[in-house]
């Protein structure tokens, strides 16, 4: 989607700036031509030199220095673009261009542009929430600029909250979505999606458990969000953070998780459960924690609920996509639990494969539809798998309804 597109990427001076380099990696790796303007600020963090480097072009800083070629260069940048993304935006940057301020090289190109300017603000907690900074950021957002939230955690000042710039492949799937004009193209829909493993309790300090790192079913999140979907996210134990704007249910068990998606689940139009939840759990949960002996133990385990299952027979108008984790007989063990299960679309993953399944950054799968048709797809990241579910489901959802 960003094929032989011209991005200026504005970058403001914050402790982000390292993540900007990466920006400028993916853009050019997804066929875009990268210039990059950055704030004297921003020169002391990162060289020009290294973004000189990265995207094959001059870098601009200062309005001031001689140019080899006798055109205005912020006016010829400000043209050249077809979009422009400051990552990171400092508050005195948003803070400027709120009110009409254009000091420097970057201010005044994007004063100058015509195309869409995407913002991904990064700073201090308290300063993004301070009310003058939340003020500009409306004020842009009503006169049409995109603003990409910032991500919650640890930032680099020792505190934690909102405020971090968002991983780099999150800015450039932002940037995809709004050149695909989809953006917006699950707006008014409720998306839930479970990810991650469940925990089934044996004793105050063990579980029966399985590797879901929960990627997979964040990056289906993401993008449901990042097209402008209303987002619900079941999640079992995971060390990933919330996906920004997205409602996230954090549960441990498969009971828990089967209440917390029933309970989502009658105005949801399209489920996506991307989660390993335990076919078993163990009968009787010890008290204590239970001693070492002499002798083997023995835990018995039952059965827990198919969640899946539950959520086909109960089915009205969601859109349902389970996944398979296959070891062997993919694409028929796969066809089973979409026939079984009364789904509208399987992801069968071989997760024996490197690159494949669980706890990997890439993911191999198959589409399997209703009609028996199977879409195989390479190694992609799980964002990527992600954007080509959403896809499909986008090309039948009418054709169900
Ligand atoms: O989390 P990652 O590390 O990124 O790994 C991703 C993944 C490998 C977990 C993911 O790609 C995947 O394959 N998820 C489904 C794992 C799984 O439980 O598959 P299954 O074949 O056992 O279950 C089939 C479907 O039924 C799944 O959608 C599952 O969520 C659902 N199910 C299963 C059992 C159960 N009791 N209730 C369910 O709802």
């Amino acid at each position: 989607m960003l094929q032989g597109k011209n991005i200026v990427l504005g970058v403001t001076g914050g402790i982000a700036v390292y993540k900007s380099v990466e920006i400028v990696s993916r853009l050019r790796k997804a066929g875009a031509q990268v210039k990059v303007i950055m704030t004297e600020a921003a020169a002391k963090f990162v060289t020009p030199l290294t973004f000189r480097e990265i995207s094959q072009n001059p870098v601009s800083v200062s309005m001031w220095t001689e140019v080899a070629n006798w055109n205005v260069e912020h006016i010829a940048l400000a043209g050249w673009a077809d979009l422009f993304l400051i990552a990171p935006a400092t508050a005195n940057f948003i803070g400027k261009v709120a009110n009409g301020i254009a000091d420097d090289m970057l201010t005044t190109t994007v004063m100058a542009t015509r195309a869409k300017v995407i913002i991904a603000p990064a700073m201090n907690t308290n300063m993004f929430e301070n009310p003058i900074v939340q003020e500009n950021i409306k004020k842009l957002i009503r006169l049409g600029y995109v603003i990409i939230p910032p991500a919650t955690g640890k930032l680099a000042c020792g505190t934690e909250g909102s405020g971090r710039l968002p991983e780099p492949i999150d800015i450039v799937t932002v940037l995809t979505s709004l050149q695909r004009r989809q953006l917006q193209s699950l707006r008014g829909k409720k998306v839930v999606v479970t990810a991650g493993g469940t925990q089934e309790p044996i004793d105050p300090v063990r579980y029966v458990g399985n590797n879901s790192s929960g990627k997979m079913g964040y990056a289906v999140a993401k993008i449901a969000k990042s097209r402008g979907a209303e987002v619900v996210l079941v999640s079992g134990p995971t060390y990933l953070p919330d996906p920004p704007g997205v409602k996230v249910i954090r549960v441990k068990t498969a009971l828990q998780m089967r209440d917390a998606v029933l309970n989502e689940y009658s105005d949801a139009d399209i489920v996506v459960k991307a989660a390993a939840v335990a076919d078993y759990r163990p009968q009787q949960t010890a008290e204590q924690k239970i001693k070492k002996s002499d002798s083997n133990l023995t835990i018995v385990l039952e059965k827990n609920p198919d969640i899946l299952l539950e959520l086909g027979q109960k089915k009205t108008k969601q859109f349902l996509v389970g996944f398979a984790a296959e070891t062997q007989e993919l694409l028929a063990n796969a066809k089973e639990k979409l026939l079984k299960k009364n789904l509208d679309m399987i992801i069968a993953n071989d997760v024996t494969i490197a690159g494949a399944g669980f706890n990997a950054d890439t993911n191999i799968i198959k589409m399997i539809l209703t009609d028996g048709t199977v879409i195989e797809l390479p190694q992609l990241s799980k964002e990527e798998v992600a954007e080509e579910i959403f896809n499909r489901i986008e090309s039948l959802l009418p054709v169900r309804s």
